[in-house]
C-alpha cells in the first residue's frame, strides 16, 4: 500500500491553508488568537531575575571600559534609541572596521533557544562574552576584562548584591548582562491593542494587512506567534556569498539560511536583513513579491512570486508599521568608580 509520505503532507497542509480558495479557510478571528503576547518573561533557574542583577546587566552593558579601545561597548552597536539596532547596513567595532553582518535587534531573545544570525551561540549567557573578545567588535581578552573591571571599586557592591559569594570575573558579568538582556522585551503596540479587542486600536488597511500577512503573502509561515518569528533558519535568498546557518550545519536547507527576526518595533531599526541590503519595509515586501532575489537549490519553498497589488502591498506595510510600541526611556546608570 501506498503511504502518504511526511513531504506530501506537509504539501497538502500548505495547499489547504494557502491555495488560491484560502479564504473559505481562514478565520480573521482564530488567526488573531495566535498572537497573544506572554504574560511574564522565562528566566532560567540559575539565574533568576532579581533587580539587583538587571541592575548590574545593564550597567555592564553600557560600560565603554569592556572594550580594548575604550569606547565601545554592547549599546554602542545595541543602541536602545535605534531599536536596539544601530541604523547601519553592517556593524562597525574596533578600529572603525566594517563587520560582515547588521546588527541585530536584542529585542525578545528571553524566548529564543539559539542566537546569532546562524544561531552558533546557545544561550544569552555564553553569547555575552563573545562580543567583548572578539578583535574585531570589543577586543578585550578574558584576562583583561576580569582585570579592568576588578579595578573598578564601585562595581564590587554591585556584584555582592547580584550574585552574593561569586567572584567579579568573566562568567558572572555574562550572567548580569544576559539577566538585563531578558528584560528588553517590546511593549504595547498598537496590533497588540487590537488583539485585546479595541477595534480602533489599527486601521481597516492594516487588518487587511494582516490577513494577507496570514494568507496570501504567506508571512505567518516563519513570522509566527507575538514576536512575529518561529526561530528557526531559512533561505529567503538574500543574494551573497554568507552561508549562515550553512557554516556550522551541512543539511542542504541550512545553507544561506539566516534566523527569523522578530517584527516587532521594525520602523525603529532600518536597514533590513542580515546584510542590510534592503533599506526600508517597502524594499523589503518588493523582495518577498519577487519570491526573493536569489535562486538557488537551498531556497525555501515559501519563496514564490506573490502577485500583490499595489493596495495589497501598502496594506501590508500598514500592518507591519502596527507592530512598534513606544517604550519608556532606558535609563542609562551612572558608570561605577
Ligand atoms: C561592534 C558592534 C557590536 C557590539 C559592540 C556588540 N554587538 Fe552584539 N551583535 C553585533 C552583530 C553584528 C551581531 C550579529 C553577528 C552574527 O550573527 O554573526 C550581534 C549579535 C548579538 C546577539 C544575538 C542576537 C540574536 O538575535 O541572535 C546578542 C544577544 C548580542 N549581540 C549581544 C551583545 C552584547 C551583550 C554585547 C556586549 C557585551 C554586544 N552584543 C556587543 C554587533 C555588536
Ligand atoms: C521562509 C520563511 C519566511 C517567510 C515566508 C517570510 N519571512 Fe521574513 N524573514 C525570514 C528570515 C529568515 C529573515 C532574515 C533573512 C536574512 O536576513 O537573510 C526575514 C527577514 C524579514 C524582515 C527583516 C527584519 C529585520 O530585522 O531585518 C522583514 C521586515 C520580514 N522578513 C518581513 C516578512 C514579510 C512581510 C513576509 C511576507 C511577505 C515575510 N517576511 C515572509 C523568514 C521568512
Amino acid at each position: 500500500m501506498h503511504k502518504p509520505s511526511l513531504l506530501s503532507l506537509l504539501l497538502l497542509t500548505s495547499v489547504l491553508a494557502y491555495g488560491e480558495d484560502s479564504s473559505r479557510h481562514y478565520s480573521r478571528a482564530e488567526a488573531k488568537q495566535r498572537y497573544t503576547r506572554p504574560s511574564s518573561i522565562p528566566f532560567p533557574k540559575d539565574n533568576a531575575f532579581t533587580p539587583a542583577r538587571e541592575l548590574l546587566g545593564r550597567t555592564l552593558f553600557f560600560d565603554t571600559r569592556l572594550s580594548g579601545s575604550g569606547w565601545i561597548s554592547c549599546a554602542s552597536c545595541h543602541n536602545p534609541s535605534i531599536g536596539w539596532g544601530d541604523g547601519l547596513p553592517l556593524a562597525i567595532g574596533d578600529g572603525m572596521k566594517t563587520l560582515g553582518r547588521r546588527t541585530p535587534t536584542i529585542l525578545n531573545l528571553a524566548w529564543e533557544e539559539l542566537l546569532f544570525w546562524d544561531g552558533r551561540s546557545e544561550s544569552l549567557e555564553s553569547q555575552a562574552l563573545d562580543p567583548i573578545k572578539a578583535v574585531g567588535e570589543m577586543n578585550l581578552t578574558r584576562e583583561q576584562l576580569t582585570a579592568k573591571v576588578q579595578s573598578i571599586p564601585g562595581y564590587k557592591p554591585l556584584f555582592a548584591a547580584a550574585y552574593p559569594g561569586e567572584p567579579v570575573e568573566p562568567d558572572t558579568i555574562a550572567r548580569a548582562i544576559a539577566n538585563f538582556e531578558r528584560t528588553v522585551v517590546s511593549g504595547t503596540a498598537p496590533f497588540d491593542r487590537w488583539i485585546a479587542g479595541d477595534e480602533t486600536a489599527i486601521s481597516e488597511n492594516a487588518k487587511t494587512g494582516f490577513d494577507l500577512f496570514n494568507t496570501k503573502a504567506r508571512c505567518a509561515v516563519c513570522h509566527e506567534g507575538w514576536a512575529f518569528t518561529d526561530r528557526g533558519f531559512h533561505d529567503i535568498g538574500v543574494p551573497g556569498d554568507d552561508l549562515g546557518r550553512g557554516e556550522h550545519l551541512k543539511l542542504e536547507a541550512m545553507q544561506y539560511a539566516f534566523k527569523t527576526p522578530t517584527l516587532r518595533n521594525l520602523t525603529q531599526r532600518a536597514p533590513y536583513l542580515h546584510n542590510g541590503s534592503e533599506p526600508t519595509l517597502a524594499a523589503v515586501i518588493d523582495f518577498y513579491d519577487q519570491g526573493g532575489k536569489a535562486r538557488r537549490p537551498s531556497l525555501s519553498p515559501e519563496l514564490v512570486p506573490l502577485k500583490l497589488t499595489k493596495a495589497e502591498k501598502a496594506a501590508l506595510e500598514e500592518f507591519l508599521r502596527t507592530l512598534s510600541s513606544v517604550d519608556a526611556p532606558v535609563t542609562i546608570p551612572v558608570m561605577p568608580h
